[in-house]
Formats: structure tokens, C-alpha cells, sequence
């Protein structure tokens, strides 16, 4: 993450790569510009030797391309693309691939965003969101998703594991199998896994049959709650064809949300140690408290849970979000969260600091309440992003709040 895809020589031997804040790059000739061009536009295949030149920031910025190779690292990935946000990232790969009378399969719940987009907005286009719930084996939800899915093709699966907010799991393999059998091997449909709560460092969904892997990398990867991002990778040949719509809807990222994001990088694997180590404690401590009902967090996982096989195969770790209901529904959690002093009230997750929230009127705010209910999201729910501090003081300021309860 210090020196990947970057030669000094090319920046005046700056250490770092410095910010293009560029709108537009100069061609050498005429010449120059019109086979860029043309490469840029598939008007003609590569030269053995030939990139993609640099044209204008909406196409392409060296900060992007440096991010993008070392995105594609993590994940084991041939190809990355960076946004300007999560939603971003999600949207142009959903419109990369769905198209009017298609079928788009997800897991639920997903974070509210995502929900909504596919809930309310793609239907707007003629897009038919099929839903199944996350928890369950994939053999138990087949016969749901193949009715559900009915005379229409399923072209893209989204599946958000664990999910935002309940950490409740989907097998990554076991649903792309089952939708992967629902299309001619011709036309498979693009398997999506939101790997936002775990990744880069505690699941790698292209291991387990995802096709593109996607990141709100406004989380971890930027993980100092200071910019908004996104991210998707994958083949080439996928991310190429995400690249296209990215270039005509303008969703890429810009020059300095690349930066931040590449000085983020460096400390990636640290910050995600010490938070998922924290977390540890964390949710040990929430589960013996007697004003805690109950904790949603994989390092809870009960053995003899039907997700706990899918947890030890798809995840190396369990994270650092979690989920916990206290005792008195919405008005406990406000007591709960009004009275946090070290942890802050806000949404997002992943950042440096602690971070608390109440799903059921904030992030999934937009969810009908009785499908919050489907989806075990309850009013008693607060979410907790477990920062790097000091775990004795992230105890202590949650026994003080949960005596506020
Ligand atoms: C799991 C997940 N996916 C996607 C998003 C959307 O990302 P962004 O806010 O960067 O657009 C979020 C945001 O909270 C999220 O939690």
C-alpha cells in the first residue's frame, strides 16, 4: 500500500502520489490525443504495450488508477473502479448490468440505501427486485427466489453479508449457485456482494463465486469518517464494461477522495486489527450485561447455528460492527445513545472513533416499520461501529450509558 503501482520518477520523485487536481491533461500531439482516445472509447483494441492514456479526470486520474491497483490486491481482484460514494458504486454496477423486465435477486436486509434503490427506484425503470432473507441456508430460500424471479431473467444478484444492521450472514456460493442455475450459461447473471462490513481484510467474496465485490469505501478503506466513497472490483471484462456507464453518469471519484483514500490504505490492516480486537471485548461485555437482550455480532455465533458452517468457510474474522438490542424499545436505545460521552452519535461505521446509531430511525429509517420487523430490525436495536480507542474506555462509557437505560 506505500509503493504499489506509483514510480516516483513520473512525479518529480515525490515520496507519495501527489494530487492531480486536474480537470483535463495535455496531449503530446494531435496524433496522441486521437489514439487515446480510441482506446478509451473501444474503437480499437489495445497495443500490446499501449495504456490507456490519460485523457480527462471523468475518464481517468493518476490518483484513481494508483487506488484502483492497490484496491485490486485485497480482494484478489483483476480490476477495480473507485466512486465518489457506496450508493455510487452500487448504481452504476446495477445499471452496468439490469435492464427493464429483468430480475435483480438481494438479500435483505441491506443497508437502507441500497433497499431503497432497489425497492422503490429501479422498479420506477421496470426492474423486478426479488428479496430473500439473510440468515437462512441457501437450499432454503430457493424454491422463494425461483418464484419470486418468475418470468423474468435474473440478470444480477446483490447480496450485502454480513448484513447492515442485524451482521446476519448469506453463503455467498450457495446463492450464486442457485442463481447462476436460473440463467443459460450464456447469459450468468452478475453475482454482487456488498463486502462493505468485513472487507478488504475478513472476507474475500471472489474466493466464494462473487463476480464484482462492492464497498461503501466512505467504511473502512477510508476509515477516518472524513470522505464519502465508493468502490467495485472484479475481471476486467466486468469492471470495463462498470467503467463505460461510470465515464457517461459521472460517478467516478475525484482526484482527492483518491488520495485521502490512498493514504487511508496504509493503515488498513492496523486499524481493522485493533477495531475487530476491540470488538472482542465489545460484544463479550454487551452479552453479559443484564440490560442487554441480545447481541448480533459472528464472534456470537452459536455453533450449532446453520450459518455458523458459512461463517468458517466465507469469514476470517467477524468484524468490527455490531448489532445489540437494550431492554424498553426505541426509548431505551434513545436513553442508551443519548448518554454515550466517548462513542459518538452518528450514522456511518468504520472510522477510527466509535461510532453508535439506532437503524430502525435512522440509516433504515426508509424501511416500512412491518418490514423492519421481517428483517429483525427492532426498535430496541442500536448499531455500534467499534473504534481504535482504548477498549477499557469504550466499556466504560457503555456501562455508564446502559445504566441510562
Ligand atoms: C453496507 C453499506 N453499503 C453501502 C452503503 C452506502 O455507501 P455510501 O454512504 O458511501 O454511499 C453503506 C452506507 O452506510 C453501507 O453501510
Amino acid at each position: 500500500m506505500m509503493s504499489y503501482g506509483y514510480d516516483p520518477k513520473l512525479s518529480e520523485g515525490a515520496i507519495k502520489p501527489p494530487i492531480f487536481q486536474t480537470s483535463t491533461f495535455v496531449f503530446e500531439s494531435a496524433e496522441a490525443g486521437k489514439a487515446f482516445f480510441e482506446v478509451a472509447y473501444g474503437l480499437r483494441e489495445k497495443g500490446p504495450d499501449e495504456k490507456l492514456g490519460l485523457i480527462y479526470s471523468r475518464l481517468n486520474n493518476p490518483d484513481l488508477e494508483v487506488l484502483e491497483d492497490r484496491l485490486t490486491l485485497w480482494d484478489g481482484a483483476e480490476a477495480a473502479a473507485a466512486f465518489e460514494s457506496g450508493m455510487a458504486a452500487i448504481a452504476t454496477c446495477l445499471l452496468t448490468f439490469v435492464r427493464p423486465g429483468d430480475a435483480v435477486v438481494h438479500s435483505e436486509p441491506l443497508y437502507g440505501g441500497s433497499e431503497y434503490l432497489l425497492r422503490v427506484i429501479l422498479p420506477e425503470f421496470g426492474i423486478h427486485p426479488v428479496a430473500f432473507p439473510a440468515g437462512v441456508p441457501a437450499r432454503e430460500v430457493e424454491a422463494a427466489i425461483k418464484e419470486g424471479a418468475e418470468g423474468h431473467p435474473v440478470t444480477a444478484g446483490l447480496i450485502e453479508t454480513p448484513a447492515n444492521p442485524t451482521n446476519a450472514l448469506v453463503d455467498i456460493e450457495g446463492i450464486a449457485d442457485i442463481l447462476k442455475g436460473m440463467a443459460p450459461s450464456d447469459k450468468p447473471p452478475v453475482v454482487m456482494v456488498d463486502n462493505t462490513f468485513l472487507g478488504p481484510l475478513w472476507q474475500h467474496p471472489l474466493e466464494h463465486g462473487a463476480d464484482l465485490v462492492l464497498y461503501s469505501a466512505t467504511k473502512f478503506l477510508g476509515g477516518h469518517s472524513d470522505i464519502i466513497a465508493g468502490a467495485c472490483l472484479g475481471s476486467a471484462e466486468l469492471v470495463g464494461r462498470v467503467k463505460v456507464l461510470r465515464t457517461f453518469m459521472g460517478t467516478m471519484a475525484g482526484p482527492w477522495t483518491g488520495w485521502l483514500l490512498m493514504r487511508s490504505l496504509e493503515t488498513l490492516k492496523m486499524r481493522m486489527t485493533a477495531q475487530m480486537k476491540n470488538a472482542r471485548y465489545v460484544s463479550d461485555f454487551l452479552s453479559d450485561h443484564p440490560r442487554v437482550r441480545r447481541v448480533y455480532h459472528l464472534d456470537m455465533l452459536d455453533k450449532e447455528d446453520p450459518m455458523y458452517p458459512v461463517f468458517r468457510k466465507q469469514c476470517e474474522a467477524a468484524g468490527s460492527v455490531i448489532a445489540f438490542e437494550v431492554e424498553d424499545g426505541e426509548a431505551g436505545a434513545f436513553r442508551f445513545l443519548n448518554a454515550l460521552q466517548l462513542a459518538k452519535l452518528a450514522v456511518s461505521l468504520g472510522g477510527t472513533e466509535s461510532l453508535a446509531e439506532h437503524p430502525g430511525t435512522m440509516t433504515h429509517a426508509d424501511i416500512p416499520p412491518e418490514d423492519q420487523k421481517r428483517m429483525g430490525i427492532t426498535p430496541g436495536m442500536v448499531r455500534l461501529s467499534v473504534g481504535v480507542e482504548h477498549y477499557e474506555d469504550i466499556l466504560a462509557d457503555l456501562e455508564q450509558a446502559l445504566a441510562a437505560v
